[in-house]
């Protein structure tokens, strides 16, 4: 069985006082194997990958090169070079929108909630290449609407881009049925897995998808990196967004030969020492394994959901049942302002959640909600800091 609270002395931040991390859906905390493979890297190495050959170079092509193998088997990719390393979520998305070739007309079908980097990039090419968004609404409970889904299939569509789960409520779509009626439809699925990857084990093999973004803040891996997989023969067609240094075999003063995926998506000189401790980041994951991972997660986000359901004029967004949020959840008190909530929390017991609106703004304005508060649980939060969590709320909620 694993010992939580020696998984807990593996995070430096939770040594701290005044630490009750609760914003997990936000960045996670990193354990200190992948602190020490990043300042390895700057203390041993700190040279670039794939240019040089003095040994030092060639310690860091490896190590990126392990790096990438290790992403690459976590999500069980087909091979190695279908991994695409980027800084965020956000920049995968936005490489498929500015990379595979769209037309005026073409459908991109998203849900009602999602995150503003799996809107904004496709408002954006319906404004300068006239794509047409299709906003897709999920149902009462905020749980994906199969029904409704296959029925805007039945149009054509491009690209269906969804948030996998949700950093709004926790809800994981039924992502392989989506991938499968999409490919039937003709249409390619990019999924924004950037709160899926740190908390259910993914094979991109067993769903198909086209294309999956996540991002290694989220998953304990460093800020500033992330990942987008993409389907190899997909990629090998597709221009690549950002162009300059290590992108191409060779240039003349007009022309360029580009380099086969990934490296041509991968301009300039990257981040060798976030890149390596998200290797160790996704190694770490895949030794705690998702069964106990879940099993930890929603053990606290339990107590927290039962804690929730004894404080007046609390509305939980969601469904009900805390088994479908993950360690998600999202709530407010009409009239009582979220961040006030939140700061009184962290000043008065050094709880950390987030509030307001998550960066999913089109949702709570088509809705005239003017925020929330959400606690995210990871595995390495307890019991007991659920319970602290709720008395800290109950107390709250009777000053305001
Ligand atoms: N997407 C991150 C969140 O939901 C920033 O907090």
């Amino acid at each position: 069985m694993t010992d939580i609270n020696k998984i807990r002395r593996d995070f430096p931040v939770l040594q701290q006082k005044n630490v009750v991390y609760f914003d997990t859906a936000c960045q996670s905390l990193k354990p200190q194997v992948v602190l020490v493979a990043m300042l390895e890297y700057y203390q041993r190495s700190s040279a670039c990958s794939g240019r040089s050959m003095h040994h030092l170079a060639a310690q860091v092509t490896r190590q990126c090169d392990d790096a990438r193998a290790a992403v690459a088997k976590f999500i069980g990719a087909g091979k190695k070079e279908e991994v695409v390393f980027t800084r965020n979520t956000t920049e995968g998305i936005n490489l498929v929108a500015n990379s595979l070739p769209f037309q005026a007309g073409d459908v991109v079908l998203v849900s009602d909630k999602e995150h503003n980097s799996n809107l904004i990039p496709w408002q954006k090419l319906a404004r300068r290449q006239g794509v047409v968004l299709k906003i897709l609404p999920t149902l009462p409970d905020n749980t994906f609407d199969l029904d409704a889904y296959a029925k805007a299939l039945t149009e054509p569509v491009r690209l269906v881009a969804l948030g996998m789960t949700s950093n709004l409520d926790g809800v994981t779509i039924p992502a392989a049925e989506i991938v499968r009626l999409a490919h039937r439809a003709g249409a390619l699925v990019l999924l924004d897995a950037a709160q899926t990857i740190p908390h259910h084990k993914v094979n991109v093999k067993a769903l198909d998808a086209d294309f999956l973004a996540f991002s290694g803040h989220k998953a304990l891996g460093p800020t500033g990196t992330g990942v987008l997989y993409g389907k190899y023969d997909l990629l090998e067609k597709m221009e690549p967004f950002l162009v300059g240094g290590d992108t191409v075999a060779n240039s003349t003063y007009t022309t360029c030969e580009f380099l086969p995926p990934p490296e041509k998506f991968e301009a300039g000189l990257q981040d060798y020492a976030g890149i390596i401790g998200l290797g160790s980041a996704v190694e770490y994951l895949q030794k705690l394994g998702f069964d106990w991972i879940r099993k930890q997660e929603l053990a606290v986000n339990s107590v927290i959901d039962e804690g929730l359901r004894g404080i007046a004029g609390l509305i939980l967004i969601g469904p009900a049942d805390p088994a479908l949020r993950g360690g998600i959840s999202s709530f407010y008190i009409e009239g009582i302002d979220s961040h006030r909530v939140a700061l009184m929390l962290d000043q008065m017991v050094g709880i950390q959640v987030r509030s307001g609106q998550h960066c999913v703004h089109s949702w709570f304005n088509a809705r005239h909600i003017a925020g929330s508060l959400r606690a995210s649980a990871y595995f390495y939060n307890t019991v007991d800091e659920a319970r602290l969590l709720i008395e800290n709320l109950q107390k709250i909620r009777k000053v305001l």
